[in-house]
């Protein structure tokens, strides 16, 4: 038996110290978490994304009574991308939250089906996307590529060998 490792990084940085580009699209997903509709939750995500064309885009988590038909903002602003802006390249996504019942002091990141629909866009392009997790206290997490977030995923040549 042999252990193996993977390690991931990422930077922790202050807002300030962004480019203007990216508090441009901090500032877009904090404004974008206010329309979220998360009446079962009460957890508000908002989710920017810079394409390369320079456009920014954004959304929120989108709930439903019947709780598996919900979606998180992540994947409504990359589908979003995918269906509206085929051909435009996804260069950096951020994600901001909020809590109407308490303050959030931990870091928010991404669930599990959002990594793997940003995995697979990011694939698709065959160019690295960058992500920005904003913490309430003014920390942002830079992850410079999709695969720092998910390390060893099911990926595309898995699905073609048959
Ligand atoms: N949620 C997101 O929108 N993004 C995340 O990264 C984590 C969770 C949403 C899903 C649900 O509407 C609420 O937050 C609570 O899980």
């Amino acid at each position: 038996m042999l252990k193996e490792n993977i390690t991931i990084s990422y930077l922790r940085a202050k807002f300030n110290d962004l480019t203007v580009i990216e508090k441009e699209l901090i500032q877009r997903s904090k404004d974008a978490l206010k329309n979220a509709y998360a009446p079962y939750s009460g957890f508000l995500v908002g989710s920017s994304v810079l394409l390369s064309d320079g456009k920014i885009i954004s959304a929120n988590n989108q709930e439903n009574v019947a709780f598996p038909s919900g979606l998180c903002a992540e994947r409504v602003v990359l589908f979003n991308a995918g269906a509206n802006y085929p051909n435009l390249e996804i260069d950096i996504i951020a994600v901001s939250a909020k809590s109407n019942s308490y303050e959030i002091t931990d870091i928010i990141s991404p669930c599990g089906a959002c990594r793997q629909v940003m995995a697979e866009y990011q694939e698709k392009q065959n160019k690295k996307i960058k992500i920005l997790l904003h913490l309430n206290n003014d920390d942002v997490l830079i992850f410079s590529s999709v695969d720092d977030l998910l390390p060893l995923l099911f990926t595309n040549p898995n699905l073609k060998k048959f």
